[in-house]
């Protein structure tokens, strides 16, 4: 086995897994990555020399790379990932199921031989700071260059995570190749995967720990230190150990009087978490701070003085680039100015990149499939889903907190989807119980359209495509961390920034005036804020928000708070459809919490008020 001799290790675990999957998958060549910035440029260089990568002008957009995929693999492939648990109801009805021993021959079948003609790279990462008793340790093997250098923004890696691992530490294992080997002699392409989406596979086996990925070289599919290890394969490992893993951003808010205080947040995609993560107090707020711990995943587990501590197991932002401009996330700007990667943005004229939203439309461009764009052509110049890859410590709202191995200490949960009516800006769960009813039935709008709840896809914790065991069972986990003797149980919100009037338009501003929301939570938090108790939960009245520096009026708030009770009754049926799919699998205390809910629905006034 080759391997640079910057690098080594003597774990005997892994060096035989390494050479089970080299002797399966007859790569050319092993590379062991050592983490180092000479390695990170070797492998961008090769990058361009193959035409995955373009390199843009250092002038516009310093030591920054544009990648285009191939138009068959630009997203995670939800319909082909599996979690291949011993019997289907261990993985649950939200989860594709297949038997783990047929799943097993599948996959030899597919790895053996599959990295010919290729390097096969081994990759040690910390998904956390390294040595910080929330942080865990995964080693993934791929045969894609993309991949690695991608490993290295968004996860620490190299030999500093072979040293914490030492000769008899534990590790996730995540194999990983874009199935596609290479003949004697065959020239390869720009963006090497598997073409057929039934061949492609995400596959995860919670009982033993493992990530075995093929097809795809895209995002979620192949960095698998993301969704794969992070949440699918670490919601198990929190189940068993008694913590949690989460779909959450991490953002800590601190007053003009110095108080601070960390609130995560669940939101399904495209709800405006990576926003809500780099927010900017808005007028009205001066001397307030917002900063950015994470803006994807939570690891959060009980300390020894009972608060919740949550570490970002990841080290860098892969963000939605269509959107994000100075206006929406100047944090998010600020965070790719430079050392950062564009996967299927536009690049323009002058070597650099643009995506719809960003700001005035360049005159020409070539677009994500590398054909001429201009602002007449038919089809946008950045796919929906592109990407920006970029440090979590290059965004100017970084919080130095991302480094602390003990994590900060969470106050609050909340958890909000896209919702254009029935339910209202902000309101607090009773208690824990009835909180986790509120997450459990979240539900998102598939698109931006004024759907109403007809449209809604129920995303529990914004959790759906990410718990890897029954949802149930994953319900009842959050129950059981609320009975835990001597834990600070954060409160639980739900939140909603897209109420629409009835024109259809949406009803509150967002991006920066969440703030006031935000202050109403750590407000509450501390004991300082009012509420009143409604069929939903507990409300703040309009004088109970901070409205210094906008101009938003009771009637204004009535139309984002106001619940009808129609509408209230038919999230009351949907809910009873949705809980329905668990069978016996429901944990008890959800059933008793939509009882309670149909029971105040049943006596609200034809509208309900906060007043
Ligand atoms: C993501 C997602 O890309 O949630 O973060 O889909
Ligand atoms: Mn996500």
């Amino acid at each position: 086995m080759s391997s640079p001799a910057t690098t080594s290790t003597s774990n005997k675990t892994l060096l035989a897994w390494v050479e089970e999957m080299e002797a399966l998958c007859k790569p050319a060549a092993v590379h062991w990555c050592d983490g180092s910035e000479e390695e990170y440029d070797a492998l961008c260089e090769g990058l361009v020399q193959t035409g995955t990568f373009v390199r843009l002008n250092p002038e516009k957009r310093p030591h920054s790379f544009l990648a285009r995929s191939h138009p068959s693999d630009v997203a995670r492939v939800e319909a082909r990932t599996f979690i291949c648990a011993k019997t289907r109801d261990d993985a649950g009805p939200t989860n594709n199921w297949e038997d783990p021993a047929k799943m097993r021959a599948t996959l030899h079948g597919l790895f053996d031989g599959c990295m010919r003609g290729r390097t096969m790279y081994v990759i040690p990462f910390s998904m956390g700071p390294i040595g910080s008793p929330i942080a865990h340790i995964g080693v993934q093997i791929t045969d894609s260059a993309y991949v690695t250098v991608h490993m290295k923004i968004m996860t620490r890696m190299g030999q500093r995570v072979l040293d914490a691992l030492g000769e008899h530490g534990a590790f996730i294992p995540c194999m990983h190749s874009v199935g596609a080997p290479l003949l004697p002699g065959q020239k390869d392409v720009a963006w090497p995967c598997e073409g057929e989406v039934n061949r492609k596979y995400i596959v995860h086996f919670p009982e033993s720990r493992e990530i075995w990925s093929y097809g795809s070289g895209y995002g979620g599919n192949a960095l698998l230190g993301k969704k794969c290890l992070a949440l699918r394969i670490a919601s198990v490992m929190a189940r068993d150990e008694g913590w949690l893993a989460e779909h959450m951003l991490i953002l800590g808010l601190e007053s003009p009087r110095g108080e601070l205080t960390y609130v995560a947040g669940a939101f399904p995609s495209a709800c405006g978490k990576t926003n809500l993560a780099m927010i900017v107090p808005p007028q009205g707020f001066e001397g307030w701070k917002a900063s950015t711990v994470g803006d994807d995943i939570a690891w959060i587990k009980p300390a020894p003085d009972g608060t919740l501590r949550a570490i970002n197991p990841e080290a860098g932002f892969f963000g939605v680039a269509p959107g994000t401009s100075e206006q929406t996330n100047p944090n998010a700007m600020g965070s790719m100015r430079e050392n950062c990667i564009f996967t299927n943005v536009a690049l323009t004229d002058d070597g650099d990149v643009w995506w719809e939203g960003m700001g005035p439309a360049p005159a020409h461009a070539i677009d994500w499939k590398g054909r001429d764009w201009t602002p007449a052509s038919k089809e946008p110049a950045a796919h929906p889903n592109s990407r920006f890859t970029a440090p979590v410590t290059q965004a100017p709202s970084y919080s130095p907190a991302w480094e602390d191995p003990a994590g900060v200490p969470i106050s609050a949960f909340l958890f909000g989807g896209r919702l254009s009516t029935t339910f209202p800006l902000v309101f607090e769960s009773r208690d824990w119980a009835h909180g986790v009813f509120l997450a459990a039935t979240m539900g998102s709008e598939a698109t931006a359209a004024a759907l109403g709840l007809a449209g809604v896809r129920r995303d529990p914790f914004a959790m759906l495509p990410f718990t890897g065991y029954n949802m149930a069972d994953y319900w009842g986990h959050w129950l059981e961390m609320g009975k835990k003797r001597g834990l600070k149980l954060p409160r639980i919100f739900r939140v909603n920034w897209f109420r629409r009037d009835e024109n259809g338009k949406l009803a509150w501003p967002g991006y920066g005036q969440n703030m006031r929301v935000l202050k109403w939570v750590v407000d509450r938090v501390h004991g300082r804020a009012d509420a009143v108790d409604g069929p939903l939960g507990l409300m703040p009245r309009y004088g109970d928000l901070d409205w210094k520096g906008l101009a938003y009026d009771p009637s204004q708030y009535r139309k984002i708070t106001d619940v009808r009770r129609e509408a209230a009754q038919g999230e009351v049926d949907g809910v009873k459809q949705f809980f329905a799919k668990f069978g016996a699998r429901l944990p008890a205390a959800l059933t008793t919490q939509l009882a309670e809910f149909a029971r105040r629905v049943e006596g609200m006034p034809e509208t309900w008020r906060a007043e």
